[in-house]
């Protein structure tokens, strides 16, 4: 599958989760707590992928994103950790929904910002052989990507 095109099914995935989370009330304690450990899962997943494969491979074929792909690891940064500590959050906790509802306007920010600002710019600097080879690799790269945030390189700077 071609690069971008697997990384945005993931952002769709991501986004229906979101909408799911938004449609509980607030009551579904249960139900929020389990969607939040699906989206900990993807995020965790689709942030190891773009960061050890997608990113270095976008500076390098397409040189002028370097301040966009900059931008896109700090956003990681506080996502990662802000799932780390929702992974470690009671539902039933007064900050969970906050927290939650951060988490979600940060990703829809970071997301909208891929897409639409420097994607279309790496998959004109690559062409589709290079970012067939490169969503292999990626997809390949998702069955060993950690399941723990705080895993992920964007944690530790
Ligand atoms: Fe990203
Ligand atoms: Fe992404």
């Amino acid at each position: 599958m071609d690069a971008i095109v697997l990384l945005k099914e993931d952002h769709k995935t991501v986004e229906k989760l979101f909408k799911k989370f938004e449609a509980a009330g607030d009551n579904a304690v249960k139900t929020k707590k389990k969607i939040a450990g699906q989206v900990i899962e993807e995020l965790t997943v689709h942030a190891f992928i773009e960061e050890e494969i997608f990113y270095p491979a976008a500076r390098e074929a397409a040189p002028d994103t370097k301040d966009h792909v900059l931008e896109s690891v700090e956003e990681h940064h506080v996502v990662v950790w802000m799932l780390s500590e929702l992974a470690g959050l009671d539902a039933s906790d007064e900050r969970f929904d906050a927290k939650m509802t951060v988490l979600i306007e940060n990703v829809r920010h970071h997301v909208e910002e891929e897409e639409k600002e420097w994607f279309p710019e790496v998959r004109k600097a690559m062409g589709r052989n290079r970012l067939k080879d490169l969503g292999e690799r990626m997809e390949a790269a998702k069955t060993e990507a950690p399941r723990d945030p705080l895993a992920v390189q964007s944690a530790r700077k």
